[in-house]
């Protein structure tokens, strides 16, 4: 693929405006060498103002979200795509977040411009484990997690009980979670069903990643034997459920 196309598809502007980058020397291999569009070269060596490129077609994105911050491209702002370059909305195919964080949550959230990876860990169907740390308005009761551990907890107007989930009490008020689906403010809800409620909720886990030291508001690229055990989990959650 041409440097100027490659360039447009990451969202450095359009395919004109790539050009135009290229014209006037800009973009240029990590040696200094001034590059033309039909040069042949991997998106690892391309720089733009001496600056390596946006994360190659393809990634996948852990950032830590802040409380606060909608995962929309549209929304009223703060969004997500506040805290990534300004041209992570602008590729094609869009850097998209991997299901949804409530704007009160915060945690581990993915973005992708891969299609598949993103249908795969989201669409009803997939069970990638998925850990969240609530504190909690009111004390534990101490049955939750036998409740949760059930397979017949019924959400407020749903007709279908919740799948699973393990519960670890990490004190008085405040529980880590382990769900296997994503229904709409889940975990709220779950703690709502047992006459309690959520103050804070953070997701912790999902899958083999884990937040680790990265800060609020940070980001970092899964490397390749992170994002093949994700599509791994993703395969094996798939196969194992109904
Ligand atoms: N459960 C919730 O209640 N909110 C989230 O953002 C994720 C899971």
């Amino acid at each position: 693929m041409s440097i100027a196309r490659q360039l447009a598809n990451l969202g450095y502007g359009t395919r004109r405006e790539t050009e135009r980058l290229l014209a006037t020397r800009r973009v240029t291999s990590a040696d200094g060498a001034v590059l033309r569009d039909g040069d042949r070269v991997g998106h690892d060596v391309i720089r733009v103002d001496g600056a390596p490129l946006d994360p190659a077609p393809g990634s996948v994105i852990l950032l830590h979200k802040p409380v606060g911050y909608v995962c929309s491209t549209s929304d009223r702002p703060p969004l997500v795509y506040d805290l990534l370059p300004p041209r992570f909305p602008l590729r094609d195919p869009v850097m998209a977040t991997v299901g949804r964080l409530d704007a009160d949550t915060s945690g581990l959230l993915l973005l992708t411009d891969d299609g598949a990876l993103n249908h795969l860990l989201t669409s009803p169907k997939s069970h990638v484990p998925k850990t969240y740390v609530a504190t909690l308005g009111d004390p534990l009761r101490g049955d939750e997690g036998e409740r949760f551990a059930s397979g017949a907890l019924l959400l407020h107007g749903e007709k279908t009980p919740l799948l699973p989930a393990q519960l670890q009490p990490l004190g008085e008020r405040e529980a880590a979670v382990t769900i296997s689906e994503g229904r709409y403010h889940q975990v709220r809800r779950m703690f709502a069903a047992m006459g309690n409620h959520v103050i804070t909720l953070r997701r912790t886990a999902l899958a083999a990643l884990e937040l680790g030291s990265l800060a609020e508001g940070q980001w970092r690229v899964l490397d390749a034997n992170e994002t093949s055990a994700l599509v791994n989990t993703a395969r094996d959650a798939k196969r194992k459920r109904p």
